[in-house]
């Protein structure tokens, strides 16, 4: 029997300690929690993609009555940026969220977003990784109030992960 260990990398960082790019894509993902449609599960969730050549592809998240019908930012921003720039790589990706479950319902301030980052769910990992297998390494930037994960690639989020058949 052997053993083989996976790690993962995750610098943490302070908002303030980003680059100006990574503050704007961040601010992006913020900005676009407020067009999310989540009447359901009132999670309102920001993605923002930087292209190569700079461009921010941005989506939210767009739930549906039949509930699996809905989806994440994270595909909203990736399958758009794809459609958009067909063969441009995607060099990084910020999230964000919100809930105002426990609170009122009005337009959210600073203080609604989520204490610590939240991280795209395995779907959004698996389609992310596509388009990280086809063009290179996509920065993954997960926005919290208290501070700010930076993941170096999809991959290092989806170990193991199945990319070939
Ligand atoms: N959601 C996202 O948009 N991205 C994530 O990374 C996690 C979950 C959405 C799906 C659903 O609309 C709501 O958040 C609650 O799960």
């Amino acid at each position: 029997m052997k053993e083989k260990e996976i790690k993962t990398l995750i610098k943490v960082y302070d908002y303030e300690e980003l680059s100006a790019e990574d503050r704007e894509l961040v601010d992006a993902a913020k900005a676009m929690t407020r067009s999310s449609y989540a009447p359901y599960s009132r999670f309102h969730v920001g993605a923002a993609i930087r292209m190569d050549g700079g461009e921010i592809v941005t989506g939210s998240n767009q739930e549906n009555a039949a509930y699996p019908s809905g989806t994440c930012a994270e595909r909203t921003a990736a399958y758009w940026a794809s459609a958009q720039y067909p063969g441009v790589a995607m060099k990084k990706i910020a999230i964000a969220a919100w809930t105002r479950l426990h609170k009122d319902e009005s337009e959210p301030d600073e203080e609604c977003f989520q204490r610590l980052p939240i991280s795209p769910c395995g779907a959004c990992r698996q389609a992310l990784l596509e388009y990280e297998a086809l063009y290179g390494d996509i920065e993954v930037i997960l926005y919290g109030l208290d501070c700010v994960y930076v993941l170096p690639s999809v991959k290092s989020l989806l170990p193991l992960s199945f990319t070939e058949f």
